[in-house]
């Protein structure tokens, strides 16, 4: 079986991730990652509903609680011995509410956190699992907003909170930082987790209070396509997102 976990996976592009990998991986075990198990569960009853086939479970997992994420941990190892494919898709931050610099300097501590630190924290957590897996996967959910080389060339719509696109740059150089480390430690390149940043695009979600021009589902393609392909297909360290019916590599 294959195990993926996905953060958030309650609601939003997490939800649609869970969908698409429930429908289209084969003999997936799927972990909707949630801050309450209630919704975790209301979640997979509506996916239930809509056909997808894969066995869908909740694990309770704050990314911002240690505690969270360590009891997480043990109860993936108590009940399947490893972890296959971990997607860091959850997230959250808040609009500052004015330019008093002690209240930017806390909300930008809390987006890192959020963003940034617990993204670290939670792969930091899962990697002895994701070594027990034949093949480790790590996919980060990160932003086109997160691109030096899209931002460089003023392609993107003004910026809503500068925070959070410095936050996805941090997470796509944390993915390149992860895959070093494995080719530097790891000797046999079949041992190694696979590492990869992802955009899903701009997604209707509460994130941007449903402004998104893009369908959830057509925001978890470009994981899907991550997901469905084979082993040194696609390599470590790389950055994806499916946009307008192409699957192509963003800059980073
Ligand atoms: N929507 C877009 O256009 C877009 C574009 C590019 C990238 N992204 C990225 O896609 C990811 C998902 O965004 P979304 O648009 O689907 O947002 P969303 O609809 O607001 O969903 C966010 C999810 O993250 C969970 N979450 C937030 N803070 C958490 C925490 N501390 N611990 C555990 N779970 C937490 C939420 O759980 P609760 O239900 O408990 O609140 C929810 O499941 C984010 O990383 C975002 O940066 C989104």
């Amino acid at each position: 079986m294959t195990i993926i976990l996905v953060t958030g996976g309650n609601r939003g592009v997490g939800n649609a991730i869970v969908q698409a990998a429930g429908t289209r991986v084969r003999d997936a075990i799927v972990l909707v990652g949630c801050r309450s198990i209630e919704n975790a569960e209301e979640s997979i009853k509506n996916l239930k509903e809509l056909g997808v086939p894969a066995k869908i479970e909740p694990l309770q997992i704050t990314i911002t609680d240690d505690m969270s994420v360590t009891a997480a941990v043990r109860t993936v190892e108590e009940r399947y011995g490893k972890l296959d494919v971990l997607i860091n898709n959850a997230g959250s931050f808040s609009m500052p509410k004015s330019d008093d610099l002690t209240e930017l300097r806390e909300n930008w501590a809390q987006g890192f956190d959020c963003l940034v630190a617990s993204q670290y924290l939670v792969t930091k957590a899962f990697l002895p699992l994701l070594r027990k897996a034949e093949w480790g996967r790590v996919i980060m959910i990160s932003s086109a907003r997160g691109s030096l080389a899209r931002n460089k060339s003023i392609e993107m719509p003004p910026t809503q909170h500068m925070m959070y696109n410095c936050s996805k740059a941090a997470l796509n150089l944390m993915t390149i930082e992860f895959r070093n480390a494995e080719i530097r430690e790891v000797v046999n390149e079949m041992d190694r987790i696979t590492f990869w940043a992802a955009n899903p695009g701009y997604c209707k979600t509460a994130f941007n209070n449903f402004r998104g021009i893009k369908d959830v589902l057509e925001g978890a393609e470009v994981t899907a396509r991550l997901l469905e392909s084979r082993r040194s297909e696609i390599p470590s360290g790389t950055f994806w997102e499916f946009e307008q019916g192409n699957f192509q590599q963003v800059p980073w």
